[in-house]
């Protein structure tokens, strides 16, 4: 299981997808439904761009959840989960949620993968900021979702105008 917010996918995210889709027979993406995060794109939006771009990966799946990552493990009986690390400054947070996660359900293996290094400086966050000031953020996302970025902004700004 590769759980995250994904807003929006990048091609760090689908670089792990797909290496993780080689290390598992099975790998479940799952976004977490928290709308207290205050997403630019709604849950189904994300899942629609996740599921166009993992389709050429068969044994990937595409689900949401809320509340505790380990009772949705539970839930689908996964074993893995799958986190990946940027920089030691990610190490930090994700150690600190690998061994919360462990207390809680011991059988739940974290496992991480570097980013790739071409990557590795990309976030969803820094994605839409840059792409909101007119930045280029053209190889750092998958183009449809460079799409629905250009279309969303152009509904704001339709809007504001
Ligand atoms: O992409 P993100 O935002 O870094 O992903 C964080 C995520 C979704 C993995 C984390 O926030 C999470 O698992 N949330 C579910 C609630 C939960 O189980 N919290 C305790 C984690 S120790």
């Amino acid at each position: 299981m590769y759980p995250g917010s994904f807003d929006p996918i990048t091609n760090g995210h689908l670089d792990l997808i797909q290496r993780g889709s080689r290390l598992f027979s099975r790998l479940i993406v799952a976004i977490l439904r928290n709308e207290g995060k205050e997403p630019l794109f709604s849950v189904e939006e994300r899942m629609e761009m996740l599921r166009e771009v993992v389709e050429v990966y068969p044994n990937v799946e595409v689900d949401s959840f809320d509340g505790l990552l380990v009772d949705y493990a539970a839930a689908r009986q996964a074993t893995v989960m799958l986190r990946g690390i940027r920089a030691i400054s990610d190490y930090v947070y994700e150690l600190q949620m690998a061994l919360m996660n462990r207390r809680l359900s011991p059988e739940l293996e974290t496992v991480f993968m570097m980013a790739h290094e071409a990557y590795s400086f990309i976030s969803s966050r820094l994605v839409k900021e840059v792409f909101s000031l007119g930045g280029s953020i053209s190889g750092l996302v998958p183009p449809s979702v460079e799409a629905r970025l250009q279309r969303r902004l152009s509904k704001s700004k339709h809007k504001g105008a």
